[in-house]
């Protein structure tokens, strides 16, 4: 396994460095201020208090000069950290030889199609096709059209929080009014169901847990006459369910999932665009579960700091769909291509899955002792290095964290030098899902400013 001093040498040494009176400093302000004259808030981004400069491994400088440790790494893209030497190696001699050869064969997409089938998750393992897009929306749509073409059947069962895309059918599958709203009327055909998050479940759970509950509801939904048993062509699911606040379900929901599809003939698909590319400890979120997925869908980690999304499905699936009906002029990129395939080769040599696994345990202990004295923090639940810290105004009450108070969390973590991004429903879920590659150090750095920043709040 990779050294914690190998892992050092790939960031700046000297984060948190906070050099302004305070953040973001004078040009980052200037930025901010002038960035919706020209550019749609629309973005992700458009309400973060930052503006990024230079990035190195897990640290990030503001263009005036403040130094951050991120443990957000671009929403998980930057799975071996930003500018890994090895990645500007590969960009450099790639970009001298081709980068673009609009959705034709290239040395490298030829290449990468036969590592994913090497490291696919078990019943996709050697025995499937890959194929590549440049978002995870553009890998959902995708994803959607195979499914009902080779199924020959119209509707999706998708699950409440479930963040899959913004596009047109992966807007449809994606729920939370913000994506939504004033962008209907959505693809017809979906139908979503409650997903296992036991800390804001709103039904009663009797003696049965959440995921069982959960699980038997998909038995029912794909079995009853209103949703037709013989229409369900897929159910898509995120194994730890990200934007909707770091959710990870106990294996008993995803393996009654499974029977289900099987039962009814509806096909299993993991979105595995956040959580996959090791970030939770395997290399598959979907792997903790043990169950085999008909297909899977891919993106952020897997092609770290260059776009690379796409579909892993059963070969058998594949060949049932027509040449030529799917393309996509920017796909597998050789450039992108030869990135990917170097982000694998980083995080295989480095043993930064299993890492992933031993430091993210570290930390979620951590934290999850820590919580016992901080009211605000509601429940510190996680995979991997995939934590979600949930925060609330009253922990009897469940009340979320509102708006005000997660913006003095976010402020304060930036004024100590920490990048954390919020997600989840009610948006006051903190996750915590740095680099593969950061360092005890810098993790443990990060995690006492957050507690300090959330003892003070
Ligand atoms: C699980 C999941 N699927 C799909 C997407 C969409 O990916 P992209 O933003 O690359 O289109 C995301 C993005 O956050 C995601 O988390």
């Amino acid at each position: 396994m990779i050294s914690e001093q190998e892992l050092a040498e790939l960031s700046f040494a000297d984060a948190p460095r906070i050099i302004t009176e305070g953040v973001p400093g004078p040009k980052g302000t200037e930025l901010l201020a002038e960035a919706p004259e020209f550019e749609s808030m629309t973005r992700g981004g458009g309400g973060f208090p930052l503006v990024f400069d230079e990035g190195r491994g897990v640290t990030v400088k503001d263009p005036d000069e403040n130094l951050y440790i991120d443990v957000s790494a671009g929403v998980g893209v930057s799975s071996v950290g930003r500018s890994h030497p090895r990645v500007l190696e590969t960009i450099a001699r790639q970009s001298q030889k081709l980068m673009h050869a609009s959705d034709i064969s290239n040395t490298r997409r030829a290449e990468l199609a036969r590592k994913l089938a090497a490291i696919a998750p078990p019943g996709l393992r050697d025995n499937c096709i890959s194929y590549f897009a440049q978002s995870g929306s553009g890998a959902l749509e995708s994803a959607i059209k195979f499914a009902r073409r080779v199924t020959g059947r119209n509707q999706i069962v998708a699950f409440h929080g479930a963040y899959h895309g913004v596009w047109g059918a992966s807007n449809a599958i994606t729920t939370g009014d913000q994506y939504r709203r004033g962008y209907g009327p959505f693809m017809g055909g979906v139908i979503h169901a409650p997903y296992p998050y036991a800390y804001r479940f709103p039904l009663p759970l009797g003696d049965k847990s959440c995921e069982e509950i959960c699980g038997d509801y998909v038995d029912y939904l794909l079995n009853t006459p209103y949703t037709a048993a013989d229409d369900v062509a897929a159910v898509i699911v995120e194994p730890v369910q990200g934007e909707g606040g770091y959710v990870p379900p106990a294996p008993e929901f995803f393996l009654k999932v499974k029977a289900a599809c099987e039962q009814h003939g509806a096909l299993f698909v993991a979105d595995e665009v956040q959580a996959g590319a090791g970030r939770t400890g395997k290399m598959w979120a979907i792997e903790h579960a043990g169950v085999e997925p008909d297909m899977i869908t891919f993106g952020k980690g897997m092609g770290g700091d260059l776009p690379m999304a796409g579909v892993i499905m059963r070969k058998e699936l594949a060949q049932q769909l027509d040449d030529m009906s799917q393309p996509q002029t920017f796909a597998a990129n050789a450039l992108s291509a030869a990135v990917t395939l170097t982000n694998i080769d980083i995080i295989q040599e480095g043993e930064l899955v299993a890492r992933a696994a031993q430091v993210g345990r570290e930390a979620l202990e951590k934290l999850q002792v820590a919580s016992k004295n901080l009211p605000i923090i509601g429940e510190v639940r996680g995979r991997g290095l995939m934590i979600g810290i949930e925060l609330v105004m009253d922990r009897e009450t469940r009340e979320p964290a509102d708006q005000e108070t997660m913006m003095k969390v976010v402020m304060g973590l930036l004024a100590n030098g920490v990048i954390m991004v919020p997600c989840g429903r009610n948006g006051n879920v903190l996750r915590l899902m740095p680099s593969l590659t950061i360092t005890r150090d810098y993790l443990n750095k990060a995690v006492d400013i957050l507690l300090q920043v959330l003892d003070n709040v």
